[in-house]
């Protein structure tokens, strides 16, 4: 089966954010072909912005790709961005070479020049790609892809929704020398806002001036349609280069199966997912009713309410949707202990183990450090094939920090000195600020290479706060 006629025939839109099912009749030697070309774009969600924005296939998000497990892919970029650039594939573990990480695993596909990237997209889940060459996402490249895992149960009604927003890139060089002007915009009640002491100068904010799903904005989102009675898978990406999101559906519950793609020990019913930056969530709701709600990121930026898709059954289109207060007050979110549970005794510690202090980015300041190095002088994990390792973090700064690790699928054991009872399968997890630690586990027994370890706020990575995995023999 060949899927670039389908990719032409649908405009590679993202705009439709409904999904079809996939077909089942997927043997392992098909291959699915895609071509991304990057390109610069006029990106205008709301009126009066002109955003000089970089997309892919002439859409912000790019578009949606989707393969089932067991199928190749064939993407072909082609650079017309008019600066250098390579594709990442967050989450995947494939051939170092094809891991897009500009001067680590490949140099920078040159302006005008293309790349083949082909690999067998392993695991299944939600996943996503974008730039991985300086400025390249914050201004639009990047994209979900999901690899269809045929074990899952089966959904009557599926959405891929990326949450991301504009930046103003006049914010993000002050940002970077940590002297920025922007607020934090995260909600009330929320552990970001907690954490800040009142007279905090953060310094490293971007300002962000338009908020959307896919693309557009409210009320321009596209609507998403539902039966009563169905049974709603949503895929959820928060492709915001620094900030955490909030996500609810007035009037329901979410249950969340998957973290990052990868499936949880067991669902976790909430109020709202809490998304960090890079992070992916499946989230699940039943349709009892007839009605109209609003899907909305929560934040407390006066513009928040543009990151909201109205969520309808049949004839209720037009209907004034149900909304949720921009507040996390009192709200029950998703966390990392809820999923894995907690209380268990830290079990004996096996493998190597490499303690990680994240540290800096005081105000003023133009560093984020591991053990007070900035890369490339940070230390690396040397392993050899099939070592266990597990990597503590330690975060002595006043922000959480969305570590990320390519490559690999890493296990969560431990949150603030306490046993995660299941621990939790992610390749990206954030860090709780103020003294809080975080352990990861993992086996070498990815392809050999070097693979990137770092914090996936943009800012933070390009301020030093990335390290490597270097396989060894
Ligand atoms: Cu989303 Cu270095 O990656
Ligand atoms: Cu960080």
């Amino acid at each position: 089966m060949r899927r670039t006629g389908f990719l032409q025939a649908s405009g590679g839109a993202m705009i439709v954010a409904a999904l079809p099912p996939l077909s089942k009749r997927a043997a392992a030697s098909d291959v699915v072909d895609y071509t991304l070309a990057a390109e610069p774009l006029r990106y205008s969600p709301v009126p009066g912005l002109n955003f000089p924005g970089l997309a892919f296939n002439g859409t912000i998000p790019g578009p949606l790709l989707r393969i089932v497990h067991g199928q190749r892919l064939r993407a072909k970029f082609v650079n017309k961005s008019g600066q250098g650039s390579t594709i990442h594939w967050h989450g995947m573990i494939l051939p170092n070479k094809m891991d897009g990480a500009d001067g680590v695993t490949q140099p920078a596909v040159p302006a005008g020049g293309s790349f083949l990237y082909e690999f067998a997209p392993d695991p299944p889940g939600t996943r996503w790609y974008h730039d991985h060459v300086s400025n390249g996402l914050l201004r639009g490249l990047f994209g979900m892809i999901i690899v269809e895992d045929p074990r899952d149960e089966r959904a009557d009604a599926e959405f891929a929704l990326v949450f991301h927003d504009v930046p103003k890139l006049s914010t993000v060089a002050p940002a970077m020398m940590g002297v920025g002007k922007a607020p934090m915009v995260d909600p009330l009640g929320s552990p970001e806002l907690v954490q800040m002491a009142p007279d905090d100068k953060m310094g490293d904010e971007v300002a962000f001036t338009a908020h959307c799903i896919n693309g557009a904005a409210y009320p321009n989102t596209k609507r998403l349609a539902v039966k009563v009675g169905q049974h709603v898978r949503l895929r959820i990406l928060n492709a915001n280069p620094t900030q955490t999101r909030y996500v609810r559906l007035a009037g329901h519950r979410l249950i969340v199966t998957h973290s990052d793609g990868n499936p949880l020990p067991q669902p976790v019913e909430v109020d709202a997912l809490r998304v960090g930056v890079a992070e992916r969530y499946d989230a699940w709701f039943e349709v009892s009713a007839p009605g109209a709600w609003l899907l909305q990121g929560l934040s407390s930026d006066s513009l928040a309410y543009e990151q909201a898709a109205v969520v309808h059954t049949e004839g209720m289109e037009s209907a004034p949707p149900l909304a949720s207060p921009q507040s996390l007050e009192g709200v029950d979110y998703f966390t990392y202990q809820k999923a894995g549970g907690t209380g268990s005794l830290l079990p004996a510690q096996q493998g190597a183990r490499y303690d990680f202090t994240l540290d800096d980015g005081k105000y003023g300041s133009s560093r984020w450090t591991i053990n007070g190095k900035t890369y490339p002088n940070t230390p690396k994990i040397d392993v050899h094939r099939n070592d266990l390792v597990s990597v503590r973090f330690l975060n002595k700064t006043d922000m959480d920090h969305p570590m990320h690790l390519h490559g690999h699928v890493f296990q969560v054991t431990e949150i603030d000195g306490v046993a995660l009872a299941r621990p939790l399968s992610k390749d990206t997890s954030l860090v709780r600020a103020n003294g809080g630690t975080l352990s990861w586990s993992f086996r070498a027994d990815s392809p050999p290479g070097r693979w990137l370890l770092h914090c996936h706020n943009a800012i933070h990575m390009m301020d030093g706060m990335m390290t490597e995995v270097v396989y060894r023999q």
